[in-house]
């Protein structure tokens, strides 16, 4: 296991954590259901706003290399060892932090050939980020970012996308400050509705 380390913002004021717990509820409950676009992103290395720190950033590309803490079947805010083992499976890398034995969160990378028909064209040698997550413990305290920035920089050079509903603007404030620019929109619910009955 390779480890990164990354800085950290101090945790939010509980004013700060309200007024986030609002917005969340609008974004979910009302934006979501209207507005159904994808920004896809991009990362430049020359955007970066971040500096450093002290988070511990983890690369995981198996499952040994994963405390068995962090799973769902021991903590509610992982996801099943099942899920792990199938992204690993495919060649997906995860970067994490972990606290305590706990995920603080976590971001993989899909290599483009496991990516499918994507958004824009990508690279052979381009990753994928995805399934990005902070537990709702931790939020607002960068770990999005820094792990989002971790994954781009592990590249090592090749193209790193993502993309990220159109509403979610906490996920896009961390990728922006990671480095990633938009670069496309792509759909809409009105468009896809219009396209057939399963959009
Ligand atoms: C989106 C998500 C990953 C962000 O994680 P995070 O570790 O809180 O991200 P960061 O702290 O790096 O940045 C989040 C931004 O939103 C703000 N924010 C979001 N939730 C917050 C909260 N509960 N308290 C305070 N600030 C919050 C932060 O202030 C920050 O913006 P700023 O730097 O301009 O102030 C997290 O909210 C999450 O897991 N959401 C559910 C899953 C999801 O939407 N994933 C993204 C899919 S593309």
């Amino acid at each position: 296991m390779d480890v990164f380390r990354a800085p950290l913002a101090a945790p939010p004021t509980p004013r700060r954590r309200w007024v986030a717990a609002l917005e969340r509820i609008a974004r979910t409950h009302l934006l979501s259901r209207f507005d159904r676009r994808r920004v896809v992103f991009r990362w430049r290395p020359e955007a970066v706003r971040l500096g450093e720190s002290d988070l511990r950033v983890e690369r995981v590309a198996s499952l040994d290399e994963l405390p068995n803490t962090v799973f769902r079947e021991f903590d509610s805010d992982g996801q099943p060892l099942a899920w792990y083992r199938h992204f690993l499976n495919q060649g997906a890398v995860l970067w994490t932090a972990i606290e305590g034995g706990r995920a603080l969160g976590s971001v993989w990378v899909l290599p483009a050939a496991r990516a499918g028909d994507w958004y824009v064209p990508l690279e052979p040698d381009a990753g994928v980020i995805y399934g990005v997550v902070t537990p709702p413990w931790a939020r607002g305290r960068g770990i999005a970012a820094q792990l989002s920035l971790a994954a781009a920089r592990g590249a090592g050079g090749a193209p790193v996308y993502l993309d990220c509903m159109a509403w979610n603007r906490p996920a896009q404030r961390a990728f922006e400050k990671a480095g990633f620019e938009p670069v496309a929109v792509a759909g809409s619910r009105w468009r896809e509705a219009r396209a057939g009955p399963d959009a």
